[in-house]
């Protein structure tokens, strides 16, 4: 594909983007309104004990983070502007990461680190799964800023609750099996990737729960689950974790503004930061202990949207890919 035409490309996405932020509203009422009854049998049934958890975390990482901010010294991992096949960055597994890891010998890392590698996934694939997302959790959302969506569970942010889509029809119409069909492709890849970057055999690894789109807005925070902007570590919200990856949907300054994810390195006097601008198909991938640390930056305005897929050494917490005969049952 020419530069032209991805160029082309993406503000056609920026048009969609728009027109889809101008109608968002409207058509989030009415929907809502339409489907109210079978939106709240939906959410009764739904049960989420795992986002509970993050947000207890969440919320003891919160004075931390207000004490500390301020004191940055920011270094630029990934800018939007760039288009990077592979920029890698290897370090020490933290003491508590490289404990627990040894438990499952083949699927530890040469070393820890993180890495942005921006050609990974077709342009094609981002549109795909970015129309499909955003198409979902128009549906319902969350009341305050932060959405998410989980095809394996099932789980969509809905008011400050989360209902379940596959008991929504309306919801499963979305999504298509060449929707499911990309998703699938997509986690193989950055698998791949992730196996290949820390030097493991990818058969070791197992995509674990919670795997979702995530869409973020400005909207004023409503519960805590919207409160995604709290410095925190994957494997201590999430002990299933090993490795994490996000690919970004939307790019920063393009389609919202604030947004990007922030590494923080070092305690005290020796903190650093480093960013990762979110940008279209731009998949970036660490390991989940405390040597990668982070936050993300409230959005300012716009709409932000990334899936995180997440990756397990342990067997016991794989989950499976959603199929076709699940949305239609
Ligand atoms: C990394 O770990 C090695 C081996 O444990 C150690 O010798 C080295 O000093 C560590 N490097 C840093 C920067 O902590
Ligand atoms: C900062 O780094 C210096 C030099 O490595 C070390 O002596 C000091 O303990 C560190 N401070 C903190 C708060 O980690
Ligand atoms: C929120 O974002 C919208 C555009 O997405 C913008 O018009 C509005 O000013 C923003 N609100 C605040 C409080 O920043």
């Amino acid at each position: 594909m020419t530069e032209k035409s991805v160029r082309q490309r993406r503000l056609q996405n920026n048009d969609n983007i728009g027109e889809l932020k101008k109608n968002n509203k409207e058509a989030r009422k009415n929907k809502i309104a339409a489907n109210n009854e079978e939106l709240r049998q939906a959410t009764g049934s739904f049960k989420h004990r795992l986002w509970t958890r993050a947000v207890t975390v969440i919320s003891v990482a919160v004075i931390v983070y207000f004490y500390k901010i301020g004191q940055t010294n920011e270094t630029k991992f990934a800018l939007v502007k760039e288009n990077l096949a592979l920029r890698m960055q290897k370090f020490n597994c933290s003491q508590e990461y490289e404990r627990e890891i040894k438990q499952f010998p083949q699927c530890v890392p040469t070393k820890c680190g993180r890495f942005v590698a921006d050609k990974l996934i077709e342009p094609s694939e981002v549109e795909q799964l970015l129309e499909m997302a955003s198409n979902v959790i128009n549906l319902a959302g969350s009341s305050g800023g932060a959405s998410i969506l989980d095809i394996h569970s099932g789980a969509l942010s809905y008011g400050d609750k989360f209902l379940n889509i596959y008991q929504m029809p309306q919801a499963k119409e979305q999504i298509t099996s060449e929707h499911l069909r990309t998703y699938n492709l997509v986690k193989g890849k950055i698998k791949l990737a992730i196996a290949e970057h820390f030097g493991i055999a990818a058969e070791h690894l197992h995509l674990t729960y919670p795997t979702f789109f995530s869409r973020i807005t400005n909207a004023t925070a409503k519960t805590v689950h919207d409160e995604y902007w709290h410095e925190h570590v994957d494997k201590e919200t999430y002990p299933s974790f090993h490795y994490t990856s996000l690919l970004y949907l939307t790019s920063f300054n393009k389609d919202f503004k604030g947004g990007r994810f922030i590494f923080v390195d070092g305690e005290g006097e020796n903190r650093t930061t480093s960013c990762v601008e979110p940008k279209r198909g731009r998949v970036s991938a660490f390991t989940s202990g405390w040597e990668n640390k982070h936050h993300v930056e409230q959005v300012t305005e716009g709409t932000r949207f990334a899936v995180t897929i997440s990756f397990s050494c342990d067997k016991k917490f794989s989950i499976s890919d959603p199929k076709m005969p699940a949305l239609k049952e």
